[in-house]
């Protein structure tokens, strides 16, 4: 098999294109390495991250530049959103005539993005491509496989990846192992954060004397029962532990929260998003993560902090096999048994997800 055959392309305009938190942080290092090599290249924000806390305050502590287009669909709902990304992005992809696109991850912005880079013949780069989850009732899940079936360029950040992709019978000539750009973009931040951030001081908090949560994915807290599950497994960990959890809760879940009629229990305390470098600072010196996003369980693994995942599966299987991240669902019980076992582990593990130069690699394809 002749892996990575149609990459480079030489030369020409790229458009990067993001919409959410995630995507921010993870598509910086490409963003920086665009910028050291004077690349020709424009970021094209869909806005379906918009709230101050998720969107302009991660490009602030990260210091990119501000986004030429932002397409403001953010808050839509799914068939409205996807859409009216599609109609907006193909505008400004026909008016800046990129040679191609580069989106990262799994989001309605990247499905949207690649949909609109196929209608028009645009070449589409697919970074954090071949996760998968195996859990087709994920949105991300269908956004994942169809942004992969139809990029040009893959990159993928682990061997497991890499395999997913060669299984599906799309790596040939197309896909590369780049490791994952959230590595760089710790490595890049974490003495930053250390210096810039007092937010341990702000809480009232000492060096691995708390838990931080965090839950926003539509499987957990559009339910009802199962965001139930999960506060009340938040409160058996903290009165277990005897130590406060901070909880920065998703504006999703803080809708839910409210629309259920539920409550924060005692020890855990809730409060608003916050910015990378506080965030990072927060997650390096916790006793323990527990959590269901995605960039969570790999931050975790490449911080060494023990991360218990509130979800039924993963499409990060490397944290699993490395002994960084355990599955514990949304029953209460189990994520209490869940915490205690992590709680006891050595801390050995190595980082699956490459050296933080994927940034680099992946622009290199590019010039
Ligand atoms: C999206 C992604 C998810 C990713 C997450 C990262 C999809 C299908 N989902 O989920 O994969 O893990 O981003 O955080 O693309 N809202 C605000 N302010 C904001 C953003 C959202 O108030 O800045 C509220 C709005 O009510 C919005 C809701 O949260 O309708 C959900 O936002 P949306 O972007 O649709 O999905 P996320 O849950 O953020
Ligand atoms: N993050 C942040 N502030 C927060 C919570 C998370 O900056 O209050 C960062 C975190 O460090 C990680 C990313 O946001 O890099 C994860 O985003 P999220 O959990 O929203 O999405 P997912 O990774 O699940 O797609």
């Amino acid at each position: 098999m002749n892996l990575g055959k149609n990459i480079p392309i030489k030369g020409g305009k790229i458009a990067i294109i993001l919409g959410t938190r995630p995507e921010i942080i993870k598509m910086s290092p490409i963003v920086r390495a665009c910028e050291k090599r004077k690349l020709d290249y424009f970021i094209l924000h869909t806005g379906q991250h918009y709230s101050y806390e998720m969107d302009k305050k991660i490009f602030e502590d990260l210091e990119i530049k501000e986004p030429k287009y932002n397409l403001n669909v953010g808050g839509n709902e799914y068939r409205k959103q996807v859409g009216l990304m599609i109609r907006e992005i193909m505008k400004v992809l026909a008016q800046e005539k990129p040679e191609a696109i580069l989106v990262q991850g799994d989001t309605n912005s990247v499905l949207a993005g690649a949909l609109a880079a196929n209608k028009l013949g645009i070449k589409i780069g697919h970074h954090e491509a071949g996760l998968r989850s195996h859990d087709l009732t994920m949105l991300e899940e269908t956004n994942r496989i169809i942004t992969d079936h139809i990029s040009d360029f893959l990159f993928a950040p682990t061997d497991d990846a890499l395999q997913n992709l060669k299984d599906e019978g799309v790596a040939d000539g197309k896909a590369v192992l780049t490791g994952n750009t959230v590595v760089d973009a710790v490595f890049q931040n974490l003495e930053l954060a250390e210096k810039k951030s007092d937010i341990l001081k702000a809480l009232n908090l000492e060096d691995k004397n708390y838990i931080l949560a965090t839950a926003h994915r539509a499987e957990n807290v559009d339910i009802e029962e199962r965001l139930e599950g999960i506060l009340e497994g938040l409160a058996f960990v903290a009165n277990d532990f005897n130590l406060p959890i901070i909880y920065p809760v998703h504006p999703r879940t803080l809708n839910n929260i409210k629309k259920f009629g539920l409550e924060i229990p005692a020890g855990v305390r809730a409060i608003p998003p916050l910015g990378y470098l506080d965030f990072l600072q927060l997650e390096s010196k916790a006793n323990l993560i527990i959590t269901d996003s995605g960039g969570l369980q790999e931050e975790a693994c490449i911080l060494k902090i023990p991360c218990v995942t509130i979800r039924d599966n993963t499409e990060r299987p490397e944290t699993l096999k490395s002994g960084a991240n355990i599955l514990a669902g949304t029953d209460p019980k189990k994520i209490l048994s869940c915490s205690r076992k992590m709680a006891g582990t050595k801390k050995e593990w190595d980082n699956p997800f490459g050296d933080g130069r994927a940034g680099k690699r992946i622009v290199r394809f590019f010039q």
